[in-house]
């Protein structure tokens, strides 16, 4: 049997409020952006182009939130109904519990303490929700780590302040984050900000409740390519947001270059400035060099509070989080810096690796890489917030699912984790994404399952609901239970 990870290693998984708890309209809750997420099916895919992740599914024009609020019915909305976490919380909680979890990751719904954003009085019945919430999963021993946005401003103050583009809801999150961190002080340890923070370059819209002018093209892959001020000016208010003693969290893009030709790997180099730039503002509370020519040659000028640039480096974070899910390739694209694509997917597909159903990459070496260069760059402890296979399951006759795929995945990605420990990278905890079947957040299908636990429910909402345990649910048990050791798929299911 392989080494252990290190003693008190927090195993567990990983969630986000908007695609797991429904109750859209419940307890208080006012409607939020990612309400007004719509389905993106294949087949809509297939016909309307070649849609990414995060990019244009979610509504980003004023008339198509018009349209969804006075046509719901034409609408397939299925964040607002999630996997009904909102009421099932008890039993989701046991299943995690019996896995042995000892981390839960998991977002607070904003718009359920504050329903319009801003109110100056939290919503009593939303606060005693997540005290439950908190509640049970200390029952079990498990510890929440909480991120406060996750891709679901509150929707009055996208519509009315065009969300992060303003400081007036710097003013309103900053309320919100001490009304949640002081009344859970005794239950939460660990905070994250916001969600993938860099994710404002191409979902503006549901991550940072920015509504850009005009309407979006429909035929194109990512219609919000630019609005550059506007977006680096949601960010550093975000940044301002965040300056606080916790934890960031990045969507990390580790880039090859396709050739060896040096133009390439000077693209390569471009592209991780746009990546890295987001986690070296949080981590070292100043704003890099590299940043100023793409600002100055693209017009965009940060409006600064007077104190902005203390408050970032007063609250530079104390441990790096990341979302990890595949590497991408990159071709020269010529000079001056060239504008980041801000698509999740890359046009170059890597031949030598093999793809999920959705296209992405699968690249556990990708995963060692990545975390070495990281601690290089920053030496802070990570916490790896999300990693996981989205793909269709198919139960057999008795509603069993052998996902020896998921289950691969998993092997493979903790081994090259384990391989990063043992080159020296302080890594204190793995959630894997979507330990529950739940809505995806770039296409809102359901279809596209990340669960170790099956949820009987299409992307339609057609289902009893049921949770039932996959083969990989027993795989991650008996992997927490050896701490990482025992990585042998020699389960009978
Ligand atoms: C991350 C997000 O980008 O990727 C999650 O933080 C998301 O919210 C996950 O669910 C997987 O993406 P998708 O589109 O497959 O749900």
């Amino acid at each position: 049997m392989a080494k252990a990870f290190p003693e008190g290693f927090l195993w567990g998984g990983s969630t986000a409020a908007n695609q797991i708890e429904g109750a859209w309209n419940e307890g208080g809750r006012g409607p939020a952006t990612s309400d007004f997420a719509r389905l993106i099916t294949k087949e809509i895919r297939d016909t309307e182009g070649p849609f990414d992740a995060h990019v244009p599914h979610n509504a980003a024009s004023k008339e198509m939130v018009e349209d969804m609020k006075a046509h719901p019915e034409n609408w397939e909305l299925p964040k607002r109904r999630g996997i009904d976490f909102y009421h099932t919380y008890k039993e989701d909680i046991a299943l995690f519990a019996e896995m042995g979890f000892k981390v839960f990751r998991m977002s607070i719904s904003w718009s359920r303490i504050f329903p319009n954003g801003d109110d100056l009085v939290p919503n009593e019945e939303g606060l005693k929700f997540y005290d439950a919430v908190f509640d049970e999963l200390h029952k079990y021993g498990i510890e929440p780590l909480v991120t406060l946005s996750h891709f679901d401003t509150p929707l009055h103050l996208a519509e009315v302040y065009g969300g992060f583009a303003s400081r007036h809801t710097v003013d309103a999150f900053a309320r919100y984050a001490e009304t949640v961190i002081r009344r859970y002080k005794d239950k939460v340890k660990y905070w994250l900000t916001f969600n993938e923070i860099n994710n404002v370059l191409s979902n503006p819209f549901t991550s940072s409740g920015v509504i850009l002018p005009g309407a979006p093209e429909p035929n194109s892959c990512n219609p919000y390519l630019e609005h550059w001020q506007l977006k680096f000016q949601a960010v550093h208010n975000q940044f301002v947001a965040s300056a606080a003693k916790m934890g960031n969290m990045l969507c990390r893009l580790e880039n090859y270059a396709e050739s060896s030709k040096p133009e390439d790997q000077l693209q390569v180099m471009f592209e991780d400035h746009f990546n890295w730039f987001f986690t070296d503002v949080q981590a070292t509370g100043e704003y890099p060099y590299y940043m100023q020519r793409f600002f100055d040659e693209n017009g965009i000028k940060i409006e600064m509070g007077p104190d902005d640039l203390k408050l970032l480096k007063e609250g530079a974070v104390d441990f790096i989080t990341i979302s990890y899910y595949m590497t991408y390739i990159m071709r020269y694209k010529g000079n001056p810096v060239p504008k980041p694509t801000g698509r999740l997917l890359s046009d170059i597909k890597n031949p030598h690796l093999p793809k999920s159903d959705w296209g992405w990459v699968i690249d556990p070496i990708g995963f060692r890489i990545t975390l070495n260069r990281i601690y290089d760059r920053y030496h802070k402890p990570i916490f790896i917030s999300e990693n996981g296979l989205g793909a269709v399951d198919h139960p057999d006759a008795q509603g069993r699912i052998e996902d020896d795929y998921r289950i691969d995945y998993m092997r493979a990605h903790v081994e090259q984790l384990r391989e990063a420990i043992a080159d020296g990278v302080d890594v204190f905890g793995y959630a894997w994404w979507g330990p529950i079947d739940l809505v995806s957040s770039g296409t809102s299908e359901m279809t596209k399952r990340y669960g170790m636990i099956y949820v009987d429910q299409d992307d339609y909402g057609h289902g009893t609901g049921k949770r039932s345990k996959k083969k990989s649910f027993y795989y991650y048990k008996k992997l927490i239970a050896s701490n990482g050791a025992d990585l042998e798929n020699n389960i009978t299911y």
